[in-house]
């Protein structure tokens, strides 16, 4: 059978108080609009239709694919107009799944049975809520047999009682859709044509409407920020609930923020308030201290990285330790074994197999052999004022700390610098070199004493 997949992505999002359409709103670090987009091409339709209209040239800009097929609504005049303006596109045969923009946790599961019983009659996802203020409310007779959909606004103080809510995601055939939304006005409390109207339409035609089971969660959808913030939380602990299942260690399932994709190989053990964006990927043993920061990082097996790092665009190879308080900005490039320590920032460098930066340095637009030691507070003097320049450091050198590199540069194998020299030519191998004058004293020097206030 056929699937044609239409999200409503329309609407403007008034209560966000935002300048950007609602379904670009971020969760988990990505739009709204994302989440659903993947929902939906995992029931692996044949068209996926996204219904735009406020902050359409956004929208387009973040989310276009190959796989969408964009439909403006210039006007904002209820979702089954909505619905109309994707129609055409869409053929007889073909089963319409209805998903909304900004309601992004419904699951494939709930979908899929409600993709198979909309076939041949429209059927709709029903959810249960304790309190269903805001929502439109499903009608059924004393069998329990669906009637119809009332909207809040329009209903009576009975009707209002209820507490089984419309999710607004349903499914029908094409051929109905095209029968019954030409015929749904707008002579309602809030002046729109519904979607929901076509529910009704069919009962009266005697078609059997089905009201399918959901889970709560699956009807949250966001209308206000404090709303984006309770499905951020929900998210997270569902991602941190997977995680455990796979047997990552989490000290605090509620101290995780992973915003992107996060990839964990065995024994890997993260400590609380670590945030992983974009695409993570640990390796087996991997330890994360507390309060990290990563993004679009690759750490090999047992990696340790000590509390308050920040690691971006980095690869860090097998067995190395990074931190307390460092920095590798992309293109760090660390080979197994290495050590960076605390205040240590790395950016384009490759650093070979067992090198030591251990504290308070700056490398960056370098090439670090392997068992190199970087003194404390060296630095990679890298620019000019106009370009960059590379350091090259050749396997076994020491630097002594407080040196100034000044590259272009570089210095040999087994080099040694002496400490606080500013190298500003390059340094043949196994040889000492250091720059600087000769140590001074001067002979009756007096220190200056702290001059008294007058009284006042
Ligand atoms: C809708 C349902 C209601 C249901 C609720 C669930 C209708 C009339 N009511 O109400 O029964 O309980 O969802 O959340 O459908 N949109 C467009 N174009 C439009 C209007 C809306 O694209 O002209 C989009 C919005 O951007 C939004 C979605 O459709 O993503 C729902 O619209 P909204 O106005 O929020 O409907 P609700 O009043 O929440
Ligand atoms: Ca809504």
């Amino acid at each position: 059978m056929a699937l044609s997949i239409v999200i409503l992505a329309a609407g403007k999002g008034k209560r966000m108080h935002s300048r950007r359409p609602k379904v670009l709103q971020p969760l988990a670090g990505r739009p709204l609009l994302a989440h659903v987009l993947d929902t939906a091409r995992a029931l692996a339709p044949d068209t996926i239709h996204v219904v735009v209209g406020h902050g359409a040239e956004m929208v387009l800009g973040e989310c276009a694919a190959d796989d969408i097929q964009w439909v403006m609504q210039h006007e904002q005049l209820g979702t089954g107009h909505a619905v109309l303006q994707a129609l055409p596109a869409i053929a007889d045969g073909h089963t319409v799944l209805i998903l909304y923009g900004d309601v992004p946790l419904v699951s494939l599961e709930s979908l899929r049975a409600l993709i198979a019983a909309g076939h041949s009659s429209p059927a709709l996802l029903a959810v249960l809520l304790p309190d269903p203020a805001g929502y439109g409310r499903v009608l059924r007779d004393a069998d329990g047999r669906v009637l119809g959909i009332v909207e809040e606004k329009d209903a009576s103080p009975a009707q209002r009682a209820i507490t089984e809510i419309n999710t607004g995601m349903l499914a029908a055939p094409a051929e109905l859709l095209r029968r019954y939304l030409p015929q749904v006005g707008n002579a309602n409390a809030q002046g729109e044509y519904y979607l929901p109207d076509i529910i009704g339409l069919a009962v009266a035609e005697g078609l059997t409407v089905q009201g399918l089971p959901g889970r709560l969660e699956e009807a949250l959808g966001v209308n206000d920020r404090r709303q984006l913030a309770e499905l951020e939380r929900l998210l997270q602990r569902r991602q941190a609930q997977t995680l455990l299942e796979q047997g990552v260690t989490l000290l605090d399932p509620s101290r995780i923020d992973i915003r992107g994709q996060l990839t964990c190989g065995k024994d890997v053990v993260i400590d609380v308030n670590v945030v992983c964006e974009g695409r993570v990927s640990l390796g087996d043993g991997v330890h994360i201290g507390a309060n990290c920061y990563l993004r679009d990082c690759e750490l090999d097996s047992e990696v340790t990285v000590l509390p308050f790092s920040h690691l971006e665009g980095a690869r860090v190879g097998a067995g190395a330790r990074i931190g307390p308080y460092a920095r590798l900005r992309p293109g760090a490039e660390l080979a197994s074994d290495v050590h960076i320590g605390n205040f240590v920032e790395i950016k384009q460098a490759q650093v070979g197999q067992g090198s030591k930066i251990n504290h308070l340095s700056y490398v960056g637009d370098a090439t670090i052999g392997r068992g190199v030691n970087i003194g404390a507070g060296t630095i990679t003097c890298n620019y000019d004022g106009a370009n960059k320049h590379r350091t090259r450091i050749e396997d076994g050198a020491f630097i002594g700390s407080g040196t100034m590199l000044v590259a272009p540069i570089s210095v040999g194998e087994n080099a040694t610098i002496g400490a606080g020299s500013a190298i500003r030519e390059d340094a043949p191998a196994g040889k000492l070199t250091l720059t600087g004058t000769r140590q001074k004293i001067i002979e009756g020097w007096q220190r200056p004493v702290k001059k008294t206030k007058p009284d006042t």
